[in-house]
C-alpha cells in the first residue's frame, strides 16, 4: 500500500487530497492541529487515513510526527509528501503588522522545510529503506510568480517557496526523489472566508484604506469563479503516480489574463493595468 503525508488536511485542498489518496488505495498520513480536527477527519475517512498532530512551525512536534509515520512505513519508503498547508493575510505593506508576514513567511515557507527535512529519510534519503524514492508536491499559487498589491508577505512567501522547490528538485536528485509544485489560481475554499479578518479594520483610515477595501471587492469576485478543491486533489493525485511528472503545474480559470499575459508583460505595463483595476493614480 502506498502511503503519503498530506499537510494541512483539516480543510480545502488538503483535505481533497487525502480524501481522492485514501479513495484511490494509499494509507495517508494527514496533519492537523487540534484534537478535534483529528477525530472529524477519521470519522470521515476511515482507518486508511492517519492523523499526525503538528503545527508547521513546531519542529519537535514534526519530528514526532516523521517519528510515529517511520514507525507505521516499517523499512519501506514514503512514496508521497504534498506540502500545502499554508495561510494568507492580506493588507498594505507601509501599514501590516511585522507579525502578519513573519507568521507567512514561518508557515508557508519556513514550515515547509520544516516538514521536508523531517521526512526526507523516509522519502529517500535513508538509503536502508526499501521501495521506490518518493514524490515531494507542494502547493504554491499564482503569486509565487505574480504579486498582486496588498499581498507582499503572502506572495513572498510563494515565491520563496517557488525558489526551495527548485533547489530541492536540484538537490534531492541525487536520492532519486522527485519535486514537483502546484501553481493554483482562485480555489473554493474556507481560506477566502479567513482572509477578511476583524482586525483588518485598522487599514480602513490610512492612505490605503479605500484602495484596500477595492483590492478585497476584486479579490471577492476572484473568487466566485474559483475552481473546487476536488481539480487539485485529482492532479495531485496525478503528479504522484504518472511516471515523468513536470516540475510544475499551473491550473486556474482566466489562463490568458491571469497567468499567460501577466508573466509576459513588461513589468510597467502590467503595473498600469493593476493601478487601473484598483483605481491607484
Ligand atoms: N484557495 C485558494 O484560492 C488558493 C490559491 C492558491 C494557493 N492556495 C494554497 O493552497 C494551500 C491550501 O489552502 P486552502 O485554500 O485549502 O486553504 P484552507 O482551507 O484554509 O486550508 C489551509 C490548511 O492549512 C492549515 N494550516 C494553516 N496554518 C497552519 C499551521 N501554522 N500549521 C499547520 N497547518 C496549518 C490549516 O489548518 P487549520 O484548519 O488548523 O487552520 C488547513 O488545514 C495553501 O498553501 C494556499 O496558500 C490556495
Amino acid at each position: 500500500m502506498r502511503a503519503a503525508v498530506v499537510t494541512g488536511a483539516s480543510s480545502g485542498i488538503g483535505r481533497a487530497t487525502a480524501a481522492l489518496l485514501v479513495e484511490r488505495g494509499w494509507q495517508v498520513f494527514g496533519s492537523v492541529r487540534t484534537e478535534a480536527q483529528a477525530e472529524a477527519l477519521s470519522a470521515e475517512l476511515g482507518p486508511d487515513l492517519v492523523p499526525l498532530r503538528f503545527d508547521l512551525r513546531d519542529g519537535p512536534a514534526i519530528a514526532r510526527a516523521a517519528e510515529q509515520v517511520a514507525a507505521a512505513l516499517g523499512a519501506d519508503r514514503l512514496a508521497g509528501l504534498v506540502n500545502n498547508a499554508g495561510l494568507a493575510h492580506f493588507g498594505p505593506l507601509a501599514q501590516q503588522p511585522i507579525e502578519d508576514w513573519q507568521a507567512q513567511i514561518d508557515v508557508n515557507l519556513t514550515g515547509t522545510l520544516r516538514v521536508v527535512q523531517a521526512f526526507l529519510p523516509l522519502l529517500g534519503s535513508d538509503r536502508a529503506r526499501s521501495g521506490a524514492p518518493g514524490r515531494i508536491v507542494t502547493i504554491s499559487s499564482v503569486s509565487g510568480r505574480i504579486t498582486l498589491p496588498f499581498t507582499s508577505g503572502y506572495s513572498a512567501s510563494k515565491h520563496g517557496l517557488e525558489a526551495l522547490s527548485d533547489a530541492m528538485r536540484r538537490e534531492l536528485a541525487i536520492y532519486g526523489i522527485r519535486t514537483i509544485v502546484i501553481q493554483p489560481g482562485a480555489v473554493r475554499t474556507p481560506i477566502w472566508d479567513k482572509i477578511d479578518r476583524p482586525e483588518d479594520q485598522r487599514f480602513q483610515d490610512g492612505d490605503f484604506g479605500g484602495l484596500f477595501a477595492r483590492f478585497k471587492t476584486a479579490f471577492a469576485a476572484a473568487g466566485e469563479a474559483a475552481l473546487p478543491p476536488e481539480r487539485f486533489a485529482a492532479l495531485v493525485h496525478h503528479v504522484l503516480t504518472v511516471r515523468n511528472p513536470r516540475p510544475r503545474y499551473a491550473l486556474m480559470r482566466g489562463w490568458l489574463t491571469h497567468w499567460t499575459l501577466p508573466r509576459l508583460l513588461p513589468d510597467r505595463t502590467l503595473d498600469r493595468i493593476l493601478a487601473g483595476q484598483l483605481g491607484i493614480s
